[in-house]
């Protein structure tokens, strides 16, 4: 291949694929990742979500519990703080719980010093008596970030559903944000109140406008869980396409080295082929060029030899000249074979009716079968078949093919010709009954020179296929071992003949 097309090519097989398919990757590769990451968000976010509402909703309900015992809680303070104290040690999410008066002021809890503060705001305290349930305290004012806690209370009843104090918890934030960091350790998350209030966040100051983050609300109280969707890229990523773009690459330059391969391999079959038939014209035209040569003093000398036959009368003499007169008929058929190589091209062809050809040429084939003891079946169908040829070479053709049948059979057997048409072809198959050919000997058969035969100049079936090729035709063997052998000659059918 010329540089500029392998250039050409590799640009094609290679390159091209390789930037396509590196697009698609990358695009996939994000979409697909960015789903990922957003699907972790959201799992993270349910899971922080429900864990936060739990430890909301079960403080909720153990108040409201706790202060149906309202008259233990008034009766008697010190009693109260113990009991204050032992369901505060006994769950580590409380930072304190205090019993309060109807206006929200401590009088009695786990931390004596919040005695006498006002712990809850109005505002709270009056959607508390409203509501007669526990609340949960998002205010500002109230969260102090020192004491990293927000407050949950509710109402104390008495018999007619009266307000009479509150009961307050302090929940742990740090415990909470624990309890979250083991159940998903690497998510970026924030805890805000409705009024935008920070409770709770974890690694948040990378916040950037870019980052995308999803939010999920409490169903325990009205504030907003958000959770970031991590970036998108890692390193880890990047290898994955790296890998894929290094195989995409590896597997297109295999293709491209298996298609230059294979293209070198047809171009070196080609010019084979190509340098064969320039060398067999060649050698045919060269060979019946010097055929032509020799035939001519050969005949002065056959009739030379002819004169010293008859003037040299003693066995001696006339054994020589018996020699020498085979060894000439030898020359001349070798010679005669090399002058046809160059008759296809020097005679023109016409149109003929098989039938017409065989018909002058059964009785040379029947009178040659008869020196070989071999009777001739003829299987002629009753239409005319007609085929561009030169009818001698023809001839020529099929008396090679039945002489070499001849050879190849016993004295008594059938040698069966068969003419017919297939399709749009012509068929004329010559079928002995001979000892048969394998496969390695039916790849030579054609080759010049190629003899099995003392006598056999290999030169029959070469100028026979030269020659039905020269038709466009084809000429094929079939045979096995012992089986015989059937050659198939094949020539265009000529339907339409005016
Ligand atoms: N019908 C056949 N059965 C068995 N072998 C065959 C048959 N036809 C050809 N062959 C084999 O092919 C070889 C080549 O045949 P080809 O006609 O080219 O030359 P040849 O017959 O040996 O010599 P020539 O044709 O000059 O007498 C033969 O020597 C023979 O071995
Ligand atoms: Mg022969």
């Amino acid at each position: 291949m010329k540089t500029r097309h392998k250039f050409t090519a590799y640009l094609l097989i290679v390159i091209l694929p390789l930037i396509i398919l590196s697009i698609i990757y990358w695009m996939h590769l994000e979409r697909s990742i960015q789903k990922e990451r957003l699907e972790q968000a959201e799992w993270a976010g349910t899971v922080y979500q429900e864990y936060i509402d739990q430890v909301i909703r079960e403080t909720k309900e153990n108040l409201e519990l706790l202060s149906l015992s309202s008259s233990v809680l008034y009766m008697d303070n010190e009693k109260t703080e113990l009991l204050l104290k032992w369901i505060k040690d006994t769950d580590s999410r409380y930072a304190g719980i205090y019993c309060l008066n109807r206006d929200g002021v401590s009088i009695s809890g786990t931390n004596k010093n919040f005695n006498h503060y006002y712990l809850i705001e109005q505002k709270d305290i009056e959607l508390a008596v409203k509501t007669q349930r526990a609340v949960v305290v998002g205010t500002k004012e109230l969260y102090n970030p020192a004491y990293n806690y927000f407050s949950i209370f509710a109402p104390i009843l008495d018999h007619d559903k009266k307000v009479q104090g509150f009961l307050l918890a302090h929940i742990r934030l740090d415990h909470m944000e624990n309890m979250l960091k083991i159940l998903s350790p690497t998510h970026t998350f924030i805890l805000e109140t409705k009024d935008k209030t920070r409770i709770l966040d974890r690694n948040a100051d990378g916040f950037t406008g870019h980052s995308k983050w999803v939010d999920i609300p409490l169903t325990e109280v009205d504030w907003k869980l958000s959770v970031k969707v991590p970036d998108k890229i890692n390193t880890n990523n990047m290898n994955v396409f790296l890998m894929l773009v290094f195989f995409t690459f590896f597997f297109t330059h295999m293709i491209y080295t298996i298609i230059e391969e294979l293209i070198v391999r047809r171009n070196t079959k080609n010019q084979k082929l190509l340098n064969e038939r320039q060398k067999i014209d060649f050698v045919g035209t060269l060979a019946a060029s010097t055929a032509h040569e020799i035939k001519n003093p050969l005949t002065g000398i056959k009739g030379l030899v002819q004169l010293l036959v008859e003037k040299h009368p003693e066995e001696q003499d006339q054994f020589y000249y018996s020699v020498i007169m085979k060894e000439i008929e030898r020359i001349n058929s070798i010679v005669s074979e090399f002058l046809i190589l160059g008759k296809p091209m020097a005679q023109t062809s016409s149109l003929y009716d098989i039938r017409s050809i065989i018909a002058e040429l059964r009785p040379i084939i029947e009178s040659e079968a008869r020196h070989f003891n071999i009777e001739v079946e003829w299987n002629i169908i009753k239409e005319p078949i007609l085929v561009h040829c030169t009818k001698d070479q023809l001839k020529q053709v099929i008396l090679n093919i039945a002489k070499n049948g001849f050879e190849a059979m016993e004295v008594g057997k059938n040698l069966r010709v068969r003419i017919h048409h297939e399709n749009e072809w012509a068929k004329i198959m010559i079928i002995d009954a001979g000892q048969g050919l394998s496969e390695k000997e039916i790849s030579k058969v054609f080759d010049p020179f190629y003899t099995s035969k003392k006598e056999g100049t290999g030169l029959g079936l070469f100028v026979c296929k030269r020659i039905i090729e020269s038709f466009n035709g084809t000429i094929e063997f079939s045979s096995k071992p012992l089986n015989g052998t059937t050659v198939t000659i094949s020539l265009p059918l000529i339907k339409d003949h005016p």
